[in-house]
């Protein structure tokens, strides 16, 4: 199981997460990102297909603002940190 969110506290909106996982980052009106498929709650579990995306964009965020867990966030992008 994959549950992902973004620290929008640390995002820089350097566009790399959407560019690598589109279904599943988007941007807002300042170009921070946020995960579209529960509004950023890391709640909803990622689809398998996805799941190659999101690892790929958590490890190309420059500043670790993509969070990846087997875990639901509840909103909360350092709760497992
Ligand atoms: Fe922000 Fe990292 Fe994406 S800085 S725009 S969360 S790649």
């Amino acid at each position: 199981r994959c549950y992902t969110i973004v620290d929008i506290d640390t995002c820089i909106a350097c566009g790399a997460c959407g560019a690598v996982a589109p279904d599943v980052y988007d941007y807002n009106d300042e170009g921070l990102a946020f995960v579209y498929l529960d509004n950023n709650q890391g709640v909803i579990e990622i689809p398998q297909l996805f799941i190659d995306d999101v690892i790929d964009a958590k490890n190309g965020c420059p500043t670790d603002s993509i969070k990846y867990a087997d875990e639901p966030f509840n909103g909360d992008p350092l709760k497992y940190e």
